[in-house]
């Protein structure tokens, strides 16, 4: 099944999980980068009128950088991204609806800080539609995600 990992991370730890789960399952990267960079007063969660607050809170769209020019190739996507709030940043939202992925299987994967999956992937659905969700989960190490996409695939 040819895979891409497609993933969003500010810090860097989402994405060492996504290059783990592209070498296990020999998947093709993208990563989710927003038109307009986050920058650290930004992605401060403390902070209530913080742009990623006030987009969580607003449920707005957060514009892509790129595309992936050849989604049709693939047979499973694995998104992963830092758990935001209690579930995915709108910026995977947006990501995600710019594409036909009926058909597809879709994995997800999310690092957190302590948070579980939550709801994250009932919420992810309505932008996936037509795709079967095969799994959805929080990791706290590069090797059990990279184990986990490994028996997905
Ligand atoms: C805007 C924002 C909201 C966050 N919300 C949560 C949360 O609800 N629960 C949680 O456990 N961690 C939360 N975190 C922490 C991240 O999920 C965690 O640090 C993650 O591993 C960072 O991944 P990255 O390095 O790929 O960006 C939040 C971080 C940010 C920046």
């Amino acid at each position: 099944m040819k895979a891409l990992v497609a993933y969003f991370s500010i810090s860097g730890i989402t994405a060492g999980t996504a290059k783990s789960i592209a070498e296990a399952v020999n998947g093709d990267l993208f990563e989710i980068v927003p038109e307009k960079p986050y920058t650290r007063g930004d992605v401060n969660w403390m902070n209530p009128i913080s742009r990623c607050n006030r987009e969580m809170m607003g449920k707005k769209d957060v514009p892509v950088s790129g595309r992936v020019g050849n989604m049709e190739d693939y047979v499973i996507i694995f998104v992963g991204f830092p758990i935001w709030y209690g579930c995915a940043p709108n910026v995977v939202n947006t990501f995600l609806k710019g594409y036909d992925l009926s058909g597809k299987k879709i994995a997800v994967f999310a690092t957190s800080g302590g948070s579980g999956i939550g709801k994250t992937a009932e919420k992810l659905a309505p932008y996936v539609s037509g795709a079967e969700i095969l799994d959805a989960k929080v990791f706290k190490t590069a090797g059990d995600a990279a184990k986990w996409a490994a028996d997905l695939i």
